[in-house]
């Protein structure tokens, strides 16, 4: 049995959802002991659940269908696709055949008669601009009822796009309310986020991209597991609200995409630039472009190139007359996350602070446009007793030509650089022993060892998730998490 749903084990006992981390993809799951595949309701014949039901079924579940709308259910028992969607009306021809798909209103019957039950309704806009979730509601009080009288153990799965803490906060207490049943005891839940593109969602199914399972227990995920198990052997197991994030995060991503490709489009055709040109090139860099690389939350990005290129491309879309919203939101969210660590360092109302690295990024001597900078500028400038260690910044690094290129383009940092030879300690031992909040620039061993003997009391503020496994520790603080 792998770690994960050991620790899932551990803590299903004692606690709704789970406090471990998203994981990497676990190893294959043991079977569950059942050659009978589990027998499966889906709640909302949509795009979802229409593909779903007829995929499941394809893997030998008996799956009973669910809607309001008679028209889809009647779609469903007349073996016709209720969407357009290559393949699915196949599908859902040879499942009515073999008698393994069947379709109605009646959720009494067809949850009482599952092991397991799918939401896939609606969650569209709501006049406010989230996200309503009326038609999640009624699905999760129609479930409530539903397993009232079921004397077997009963696993839903959440597969609606929605708010994070929905599943939890939501659907759970609708559930238990309706069914006089306690989580986790007589039923578990997992939200399984859908990452089908319409147009090839059967060919998605068998082949996801990921597959992610935020449970409440150990057992609903082994369970659902299962489900996955001939399509995907390596699920990602999360807690719920993780699970429940990553499907908004994958869809805003994708759209900052679109968005971005089409701004750079925007930019070529009016330069008499070729953009797919561009954009073919762009997408071969798998190293820095399309990776994992500056897809970590830390701090605000800097350094002699990124900065200044953002400002460049912000004043060519000016003089070219074109709309590059994206591109101009670029410098505001960075500035948004230095007042975000000001605003830590002030809450802690103390005034030695002590910075563990200065210059823009680790392993070089280089301070042009260092977001620290600025950090250390506003507090100098207010008054703070401030402290700095950085092994690059030492007697022999010629910093003057960097401070005279800093000083012309940033005046407001003219009283932190006049101030930086009395603020540079070489040692950490005595930035640790004197200052009262110790900032984390930069990650290094130094500095976990540092924060980890600071004296009791010393707050400290991570700008750059400096532990993997985050400290139980009240006067720790990481800025995005
Ligand atoms: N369409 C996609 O490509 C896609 C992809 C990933 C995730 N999602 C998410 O999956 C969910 C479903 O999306 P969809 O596109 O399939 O929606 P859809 O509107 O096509 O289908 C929803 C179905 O639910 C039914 N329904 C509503 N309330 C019901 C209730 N109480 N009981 C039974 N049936 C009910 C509706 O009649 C409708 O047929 C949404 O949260 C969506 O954001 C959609």
């Amino acid at each position: 049995m792998n770690m994960h749903i050991n620790r899932l084990r551990d803590s299903a006992a004692t606690h709704k959802t789970i406090p471990f981390p998203v994981t990497a993809r676990a190893p294959r799951l043991a079977p569950i002991p059942n050659d009978t595949p589990p027998a499966i309701s889906v709640i909302g014949l949509g795009y979802v659940g229409a593909v779903s039901m007829a995929c499941l079924s394809e893997l030998g579940h008996p799956i009973h269908g669910i809607d309001l709308d008679m028209n889809k259910v009647d779609a469903i028992n007349d073996g016709r696709a209720p969407i357009v969607e290559a393949g699915l009306e196949d599908m859902l021809q040879a499942g009515i055949g073999n008698g393994l798909i069947s379709a109605s209103r009646n959720f009494q019957q067809a949850v009482a008669d599952t092991d397991v039950t799918f939401v896939s309704v609606g969650t569209p806009t709501s006049k406010d601009g989230g996200c309503d979730l009326s038609y999640v509601v009624a699905a999760a009080r129609s479930i409530g009822e539903a397993i009232r009288h079921k004397s077997s153990y009963h696993v839903v799965v959440m597969r609606c796009s929605v708010p994070p803490g929905t599943t939890m906060d939501t659907m759970v207490p609708e559930i238990e309310k309706a069914s006089g049943k306690t989580l986790n005891n007589e039923f578990g839940i997992c939200f399984n986020p859908e990452f089908l593109r319409e147009g090839t969602a059967v060919a998605d199914f068998y082949e996801p991209p990921k597959t992610v399972i935020g449970a409440s227990d150990c057992r609903a995920a082994e369970v659902l597991a299962e489900i996955y198990r001939p399509v995907d052997t390596t699920p990602l197991i999360v807690t719920i609200a993780a699970a429940e994030m990553v499907k908004y995060v994958d869809n805003v991503w994708h759209a900052t995409k679109v968005s971005f490709a089409n701004e750079t489009g925007r930019f070529c055709k009016a330069l008499g630039i070729d953009s797919h040109e561009v954009m073919n090139v762009f997408v071969q860099d798998q190293k820095l472009n399309l990776s994992p690389y500056y897809l970590k939350p830390g701090f605000a990005f800097g350094g002699s190139c990124l900065p200044k290129e953002v400002r460049a491309m912000e004043h060519l879309a000016t003089q070219l007359g074109i709309k590059t919203p994206l591109v101009k939101s670029l410098t505001p969210s960075n500035l948004a996350q230095v007042e975000i660590a000001l605003d830590m360092i002030e809450a802690t109302n103390r005034k030695k602070v002590g910075f563990l690295g200065v210059t823009f990024k680790p392993d070089t001597d280089d301070l042009r446009e260092s977001p620290t900078l600025d950090v250390m500028a506003r507090l100098h400038d207010d008054g703070y007793e401030i402290t700095a260690y950085d092994p690059n910044l030492t007697e022999s690094t010629d910093l003057n030509s960097q401070l005279n290129y800093i000083s012309g383009a940033r005046p407001e940092l003219a009283g932190v650089i006049d101030a930086l030879d009395h603020t540079l300690t070489d040692s950490v031992c005595q930035l640790v022993g004197n200052c009262d909040v110790l900032v984390v620039s930069h990650k290094s061993e130094l500095y976990r060892q540092a924060v980890q003997s600071r004296r009791p009391g010393t707050q400290v503020i991570d700008l750059v998730r400096l532990f993997d496994d985050l400290p139980d520790d009240s006067g720790y603080q990481g800025i995005s998490w």
